[in-house]
């Protein structure tokens, strides 16, 4: 499928089964999108609602959070689990205030330099947080694209990663970049899940390759052993 393609195939899927009504969707600040794709990262969106709300209201800026104590921050981490994410959250709001002059940065490579923050990570912030165009490839998106290519290989072989990243770098669009990359992770979220993947309510079944061989739980391939 022509990028152009995908992209409007996905936005029209996401404008009426995308969600829209999430707390970090609402005031998209840097700060807030960061700190939700870090609860995000291991943890289900029900379970992080509420924990993100409790973080907002006693941390609500880069300032709040590196001037409390790491132990208050794993307080209000207790039960998301991951607590290493927690710490990374807390020492890289020190060093946005230290050395960023409290300002979450706004290159891909300058968050990607800060503890917690991958790739990954890093484009999700810039993208939903400012709108510019920045590549995603997490666990979500990897599974979709390796489904629609069928492509082989274990995803932590940098080989196949480095063609998952041309990949999503080839999809992605140059507008709604907010959007599309919410979508994104909704699409793996919702529909093209690990187990059971929904599938005849996909905007892709008609061409994603693993659903043609009937495949997809083949797709991504594990660790070899
Ligand atoms: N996983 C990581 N980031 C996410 C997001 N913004 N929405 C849903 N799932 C996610």
């Amino acid at each position: 499928l022509p990028p152009e393609a995908f992209q409007r195939r996905l936005l029209d899927w996401f404008d009426t089964h995308g969600r829209h009504d999430l707390p970090w969707q609402r005031d998209r600040t840097p700060y807030r999108v960061w700190v939700s794709e870090i609860m995000l990262q291991q943890t289900q969106v029900t379970t992080v609602i509420p924990y993100f709300e409790r973080f907002m209201a006693r941390f609500p800026d880069v300032a709040a959070l590196a001037g409390a104590e790491q132990d208050e921050v794993l307080h209000l981490w207790t039960g998301l689990g991951y607590y290493a994410r927690g710490r990374n959250l807390h020492k890289a709001a020190r060093v946005i205030v230290d050395e960023h002059g409290g300002e979450l940065p706004e290159a891909v490579e300058a968050l990607a330099a800060l503890p917690g923050i991958g790739r990954s990570t890093a484009g999700a912030i810039v993208a939903q947080s400012r709108g510019r165009r920045a590549v995603i490839l997490d666990g979500n998106v990897k599974r979709s694209l390796t489904r629609l290519h069928a492509e082989p290989g274990w995803p932590g072989r940098p080989a196949v990663e480095r063609r998952l990243w041309a990949l999503a770098e080839h999809y992605t669009p140059h507008e709604r970049l907010a959007d599309y990359t919410q979508a994104m992770m909704d699409l793996g979220a919702t529909l093209c899940r690990r187990g059971t993947p929904e599938c005849g309510r996909c905007p892709f079944a008609d061409v994603c390759l693993a659903h043609a061989r009937g495949e997809e739980r083949r797709f991504p391939e594990s660790k070899p052993r």
